[in-house]
């Protein structure tokens, strides 16, 4: 995990994260009043993006993760090489449930995700993946 400045981040990350903040517009969050974006770059660089969804009984809250991957396996996409996660403020990091999601789906890709964190304003950008957030994983390695 290393925190870097989001000027010394490559275009393809860039455009990433200019996803990531464009969905997070989209959030339905009227509880928690906390919008979060994210968008999953895929190996051959199609951008898939999902906000979070929350509901009058809390417990059936989709998370931005979560929505962006359920998306992207509807649209035929299950490898991934990056995702970009912001939120309405402060820097969000995947809960369990999104880590255990993204973990069986690298699993099954065979290949990691980088996780690219970021505040709203950009100012704290942490770079990480889903192996480091969530090591020794269960499960994954199903064949598609
Ligand atoms: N949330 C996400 O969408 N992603 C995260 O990484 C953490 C939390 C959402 C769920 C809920 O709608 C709101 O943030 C507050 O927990």
């Amino acid at each position: 995990m290393k925190t870097v400045n989001c000027d010394s981040l490559g275009k393809s990350h860039k455009k990433l994260i200019a996803a990531a903040e464009a969905v997070m517009k989209t959030s339905y969050s009227p509880y928690s009043g906390f919008a979060v974006g994210a968008a999953l770059m895929t190996l051959r660089g199609r951008i898939v993006t999902g906000s979070n969804v929350e509901n009058a009984a809390y417990g059936l809250t989709i998370c931005a993760e979560r929505a962006a991957l359920v998306r992207a396996n509807a649209m035929g996409e299950r490898v991934f090489s990056s995702l970009a996660v912001v939120a309405g403020f402060g820097v969000t990091s995947p809960c369990g449930a999104c880590r255990q999601m993204l973990h069986e789906s690298a699993q099954n890709a065979g290949h990691d995700i980088e996780v690219i964190l970021l505040s709203a304003d950009r100012k704290t950008v942490v770079l990480t993946s889903i192996s480091e957030l969530l090591p020794l994983g269960f499960g994954g390695k199903m064949k598609k």
